[in-house]
């Protein structure tokens, strides 16, 4: 008799190899999965703030990334990517003079982390970065939302203002979310 004439051997062949593509997807799909996650992980880390646990530095890093939307969705205005209308754009610049206002408390306290990539000169020159802040939220302030060309007289001033600060008090992760 051989193997192949014997239905209770093919059947063991059968369920074996049954048994091990199951085995192989799981194995490719937990593989993916791994893939997938360091991905997710490593896009998070440079937004600097998945590992991040300090609430301090969470809020500064909130009021952040806020900034950036708003300036963001100026920019795209401006630039004719986004529907301009005055009501999107003053929100924006609400958001803008609202946050700049809060900069200095929400850095009051000196918080380190090292996925933080704030420069520990903040604490050190703690006047100039507020003075920095204060030209940031006056920049906010001059924003002139009315209209487009309002935004392009107005807006590099607002950028710059990012920038400088930027500059001087963190570290530079990656310049698409500087602005
Ligand atoms: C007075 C200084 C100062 C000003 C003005 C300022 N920033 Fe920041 N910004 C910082 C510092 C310091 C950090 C780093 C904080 C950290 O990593 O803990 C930062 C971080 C950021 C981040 C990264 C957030 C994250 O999740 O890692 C963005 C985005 C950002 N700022 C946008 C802006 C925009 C937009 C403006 C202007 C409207 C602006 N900032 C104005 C000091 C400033």
């Amino acid at each position: 008799m051989t193997s192949g004439s014997n239905p209770h051997h093919k059947g063991t062949r059968h369920r074996f190899s049954a048994l091990a593509k199951r085995v192989c997807r799981r194995m490719i799909g937990a593989f993916s999965v791994l893939c997938l996650c360091s991905g997710l992980l490593s896009a998070d880390l440079h937004a600097g703030s998945a590992v991040i646990t300090d609430k301090q530095i969470q809020a500064r890093l909130a009021l952040m990334r806020q900034q950036k939307e708003a300036l963001l969705s100026l920019s795209e205005m401006m630039a004719g990517r986004r529907v301009f209308t005055p009501q999107t754009a003053k929100a924006a610049r609400r958001v803008l003079m609202n946050n700049t206002r809060k900069i200095p408390k929400r850095f009051a306290k000196r918080r380190m982390d090292p996925n933080s990539y704030a420069r520990p000169e903040i604490w050190v020159q703690w006047q100039d970065f507020e003075a920095r802040a204060e030209v940031a939220r006056q920049a906010a302030k001059q924003i002139s939302a009315n209209s487009v060309n309002g935004l392009r007289r107005s807006l590099p001033t607002m950028i710059q203002a990012c920038h400088s600060c930027h500059q001087t008090y963190r570290t530079t992760p990656n310049q698409a979310i500087t602005h």
